[in-house]
């Protein structure tokens, strides 16, 4: 795991321009600091998809079109701290399904929280959390004769570029049985006022996240960044709908790196490219789905029409 860290650390910083992988954000300081990004007042996508989860729950139990006699799985990929999906499964069980909650994440630490505290709620529920990373093995979706619904929430798909999404989906897809749904929560293009200030709060959480990065280049592989001479920069262009975050250097300086065995210089203004979060709207992700089994069936909407969770089946 650190291997690859420090591989994918060689290569981002030795490319032009320099980035880093969004994935490396989330290690055990990474995952406090989005936990409080989520409750930020800037922060409005958790509170309008929580909206969506909390005022429309049968109308989201109806799209997941299961015959509440039957038994299915709910897997929840990159489940986090799973405060959404609470109100899923307490509808869900009071309208009598039969169901096994299946909550996928790569950070076991955030599985066992999530376990905890939904059995403390839920006593009655049928829990079963997986460990791993669902970008690298979606065979961890193995095949099964039980039917399946996958939610895929908080706009997590923005990570990634559209080619990589349409890849990601098309394998998922791949993964499904008629019947099977998936719920893909995303957020919506909209107006730079609105989205920049998401991802730079007055109070410096997400500039403290991003610098994480480097914290944990330091912690991890000895990395001798000065934390201090580097500023959190966001980006969002209206046209394209992309939100991107960096790293600038400010001034010019050389950074050794010693589980690299190297250093790496930054020329004053230089920027690692450290995270996109797309935005998007039905025709965007209808391109991305393009070539998959998939197709829409019901669009969900928040009342400020922020964000969207699209419900969709196999063709
Ligand atoms: C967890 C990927 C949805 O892109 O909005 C929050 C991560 N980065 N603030 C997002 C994030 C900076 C978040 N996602």
């Amino acid at each position: 795991m650190s291997g690859q860290f420090a591989n994918d650390v060689a290569a981002g910083l030795g490319a032009t321009p320099k980035t880093l992988p969004s994935k490396y954000f989330y290690d055990a300081l990474g995952d406090k600091l989005f936990i409080k990004i989520m409750d930020l007042p800037e922060y409005y996508l958790t509170r309008a998809e929580m909206e969506i989860f909390t005022q429309q729950t049968h109308e989201l139990i109806a799209a997941l079109g299961q015959n509440p006699t039957l038994h299915f799985e709910l897997v929840e990929l990159g489940a986090g701290d799973g405060q959404k999906t609470l109100h899923l499964l307490e509808g869900l069980l009071a309208a009598g399904y039969d169901f096994t909650y299946v909550p996928v994440d790569i950070s076991s630490h955030v599985l066992t929280q999530l376990e905890a505290r939904l059995l403390r709620h839920l006593p009655q529920m049928h829990i079963a959390p997986k460990i791993g990373d669902y970008f690298e093995q979606l065979n961890i979706l193995y095949e099964t004769e039980t039917p399946r619904v996958v939610l895929y929430l908080g706009s997590n798909l923005g990570n990634l570029t559209d080619d990589k999404s349409a890849i990601f989906l098309e394998e998922l897809s791949d993964c499904f049985k008629p019947g099977d749904r998936l719920i893909l929560g995303v957020d919506q293009i909209k107006s730079a006022d609105i989205i920049l200030p998401a991802y730079n709060d007055a109070g410096g959480v997400t500039a403290a996240f991003n610098i994480n990065l480097l914290a944990r280049i330091n912690r991890e592989l000895g990395g001798e960044f000065d934390l201090t001479s580097f500023r959190h920069v966001p980006e969002y262009s209206e046209k394209t709908g992309i939100a991107a975050s960096y790293l600038m250097s400010l001034r010019e300086q050389c950074i050794r790196i010693e589980a690299l065995d190297q250093s790496f210089n930054f020329a004053k203004g230089e920027r690692i490219h450290t995270e996109i979060s797309r935005k998007y709207n039905l025709d965007i992700v209808d391109s991305i789905i393009g070539n998959t089994q998939f197709q829409i069936i019901k669009v969900l909407r928040d009342s400020q029409n922020y964000f969207l969770d699209i419900v969709m089946d196999r063709i």
